[in-house]
């Protein structure tokens, strides 16, 4: 008990650094209005970064995606951001043009737009020379499942979990809510032209 008191102020000074480097990756968390969700989201990053082998750094300069060649230049928080911030795009004119015919709940599309990707953190290795790579465990259970499994583990609901689990051709057999459909689009129109489209 007593080496547990005395190590409780590193313990909150490393939760403190690893809750601003969140912050700084994410300045979007700040767009979750209920405080408990932005919590739980914010942990789940959290977590990841605890456990994966990538850092804050790698994820400034890996490639978003390992199926588009080895040429791409954007990185993997250019367009996890971008499609935070598309999917917000769309859930506020649909809000705003469709007289509640289709009503988005924004919290809830913001904080699984910020959690698609975080089970990559456990799903990729890096290489000899740095670069991100499938790991055996990534081979076994992909991001979807590995970002569903952190973000229960941090309390994230599960109309949060469900936009994680069917953001990507795994969910294309899941009959989608609103906020997964527009978060998966968000995802796909800013994936599939990088891939591969007629020049
Ligand atoms: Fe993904």
């Amino acid at each position: 008990m007593r080496r547990f008191l005395q190590k409780l102020p590193q313990y909150f000074e490393n939760k403190n650094i690893m809750n601003n480097e969140v912050l700084q990756l994410w300045p979007e968390l700040e767009w979750i209005q209920d405080s408990s969700l932005r919590e739980k989201t914010a942990t789940t990053w959290e977590i990841a970064l605890e456990r994966s082998v990538l850092t804050v750094d790698d994820l400034n300069r890996i490639p978003f995606t390992l199926l588009a060649g080895p040429d791409l230049k954007v990185t993997f928080m250019e367009h996890k951001r971008s499609v935070v911030h598309i999917a917000r795009a769309a859930g506020e004119k649909i809000n705003e043009m469709y007289h509640g015919e289709l009503p988005v709940d924004m919290d809830v599309l913001i904080s699984g737009a910020i959690l698609i990707d975080v089970g990559k953190l456990l799903e990729y290795e890096l290489d000899e020379n740095g670069n991100a790579i499938q790991g055996r465990y990534g081979k076994y259970l992909r991001h979807p499942f590995s970002g569903v499994s952190l973000a229960e583990e941090a309390g994230v609901p599960p109309q949060v979990c469900h936009i994680i689990a069917a953001h990507a051709g795994e969910g294309d057999m899941v009959k989608r809510t609103t906020e997964a459909t527009l978060v998966h689009h968000a995802d796909f129109m800013t994936f599939l032209p990088f891939k591969e489209r007629l020049k």
